[in-house]
């Protein structure tokens, strides 16, 4: 474990921000969704939130909206919620379930096999003519992936694997010991943020305002204690991200609102881990916080140029879950600094619109992963 002095490693400056109307301008918004989130890998959900067969959650991202199923063969596949006769939605609840994995259009009843996407029937049609045929109809899918419990989804049919693309297993070892696949959902929330979605990663990545705004979280992680990286052998990607450990302060067992410890350590962890947080980012839209004895995940999801869907997930241990452990003070932490996080996203939506914000701010070196961040979308926007 690699500990940086005094916050940033040597390469981090004094560099400027994205600039105002990346923040507020529609056209620019329209070209981050194309070539930064029809393009990566995105974090869906959990794959125990589908457990039986027809059952699905939706997704919105900007103007798209995906569902998110078990099939009748039991995987979990993606789609665009979008018929393929006149273009209705599929689905307009959030979750359900889908009689026998079939998917049903309200409209005219074409119906759908959800673990091909072709059209099984269309009432009153004639079928296998030559001008139609059911078997050469389908809903346009979504490439998804399940890693460690997770769902994850690409828009882009020829974009590379998620191992390829995360570089797992090697890039995800440290981790292995939270045993992610096993922990079960305890809690879930979302919460609408008007602030562009760029300012919530940008947040998420630096601890410069923790000891301002976060006074609950401040108070078990203190952010002035030095953060402790991953070692360097445990390679980054172009979207996986280690941001390292926050030491708890003498005195506190758990991250949670009091310190005090409700819930058993994962066991595989080390005394030392029992003692940390753990971080990793990964871009565009996700971080997952590891506690000794909880994970708390989230993932923003544009609505549009002002406007970010955050989607929270807290995982525990299922022992701890089925013998009725109290599991609110981990809801509570995260849930009130998520809220403050937001606050103080939409303090900086507000201010970046001004003509004054136009050629934007500067970033300082404690800004570093901010800057990482910035780099990683102006990639993107230049790939052809
Ligand atoms: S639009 Fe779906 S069946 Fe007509
Ligand atoms: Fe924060």
């Amino acid at each position: 474990m690699k500990t940086i002095e005094g916050g940033w490693p040597a390469h981090a400056k004094f560099e400027p921000t994205f600039l105002g109307y990346e923040y507020k301008d529609e056209e620019n918004f329209r070209k981050e969704i194309e070539k930064i989130w029809m393009k990566t890998w995105l974090l869906a959900g959990r794959s125990e939130e589908i457990p039986n067969v027809g059952d699905y959650f939706t997704i919105q991202l900007e103007n798209e909206n995906l569902i998110c199923m078990r099939t009748q063969s039991g995987n979990v596949h993606t789609y665009f919620n979008v018929c393929r006769h006149r273009g209705s939605r599929l689905c307009e609840e959030g979750t359900g379930n889908m009689s026998k994995g079939y998917i049903t259009c309200p409209y005219h009843s074409w119906m759908y096999d959800s673990e091909t996407g072709q059209l099984k029937s269309a009432p009153n049609i004639p079928r296998d003519t030559e001008e139609f045929s059911c078997s050469q109809v389908h809903l346009h899918s979504v490439k998804t992936e399940l890693w460690d419990g997770y769902i994850w989804i690409n828009m882009d049919e020829n974009a590379p694997s998620l191992a390829e693309s995360f570089r797992l297993p090697e890039s995800w070892v440290p981790y292995e010991k939270y045993n992610m696949e096993n922990l079960k959902i305890g809690a879930q929330d979302t919460y609408k943020v008007k602030a562009n979605w760029k300012l919530l990663m940008e947040n998420a990545s630096e601890c410069y305002h923790c000891g301002n705004i976060h006074p609950e979280l401040s108070r078990v992680t203190p952010p002035t204690s030095q953060r402790q990286w991953i070692d360097e052998s445990i390679p980054e990607t172009e979207v996986l991200k280690h941001v390292g450990a926050m030491k708890l302060k003498k005195g506190f067992e758990r991250v949670n609102m009091d310190g005090k410890a409700y819930r058993k350590p994962f066991s595989q962890l080390t005394a030392d881990d029992e003692s940390a947080i753990y971080y990793v980012h990964i871009f565009p839209h996700s971080y997952i916080c590891m506690a000794s004895d909880y994970v708390f995940i989230a993932a923003m999801w544009p609505i549009s140029v002002s406007e970010t869907l955050v989607k929270g997930y807290w995982l525990f241990d299922p022992e701890a879950l089925e013998s009725g452990e109290p599991i609110q003070d981990a809801v509570d932490i995260w849930d009130v600094t998520s809220q403050e996080d937001w606050a103080a996203c939409e303090w900086a939506q507000k201010g970046n619109q001004s003509r004054v914000y136009e050629s934007g701010g500067i970033l300082t070196p404690i800004d570093w992963r901010v800057a990482n961040f910035k780099q990683f979308v102006y990639n993107k926007m230049e790939d052809l």
